[in-house]
């Protein structure tokens, strides 16, 4: 990356940022899905969600808050839910840089565990995680088609 990278809160103005990278990971324009998910993330926890700017240019997301009394585990958990960092700018820290801010952030809402869930396909997203100090853990998900 040429220029400096800043990690920054999500604004409402982000949204043609967030739905052009994720058109360019996946391939779909999905404007009024990534409008619902910035205003339950804003709602939330306004201070959760961020993204990656370089030279004015969004290049990253990264969306999560803390929850308890879920799943059994009361504990204040940080979930880290949708991610997605620009392939031309891979490999050059933005996710960490994301990762950590919201993992300062999640502790400073008092979690004491971060989460997330990883496709066991998806072994880039895992070795990511792994890279970041997560561990397996053993919480089994279940499924059931309707
Ligand atoms: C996973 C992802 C966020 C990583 O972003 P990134 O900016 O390239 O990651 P970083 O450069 O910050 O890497 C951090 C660490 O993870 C490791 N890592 C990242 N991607 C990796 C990969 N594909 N394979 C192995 N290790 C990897 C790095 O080596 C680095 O380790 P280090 O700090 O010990 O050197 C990015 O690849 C991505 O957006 N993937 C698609 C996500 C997606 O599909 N989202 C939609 C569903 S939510």
């Amino acid at each position: 990356m040429s220029s400096e990278l800043t990690i920054r809160v999500l604004e409402d103005t982000d949204l043609g940022g967030i739905t052009q990278l994720d058109e360019k990971i996946l391939g779909e324009y999905r404007p009024e899905v990534w409008e619902d998910r910035i205003a339950y993330y804003q709602r939330r926890d306004p201070e959760a969600p961020l993204v990656a700017i370089a030279s004015g240019k969004l290049v990253g997301f990264m969306f999560g808050e803390v929850r308890s009394g879920e799943f059994g585990l009361e504990e204040p958990t940080g979930w880290i839910e949708v991610m997605g960092v620009d392939p031309e700018e891979r490999g050059q820290a933005v996710g960490r840089q994301l990762a950590e801010r919201i993992l300062d952030h999640f502790r400073s809402k008092g979690a004491t565990t971060v989460r997330t869930l990883v496709d066991e396909k998806a072994d880039s997203i895992a070795s990511f995680f792994a890279a970041l100090g997560f561990e397996p853990a053993g919480l089994r998900p279940f499924v059931k088609a309707l």
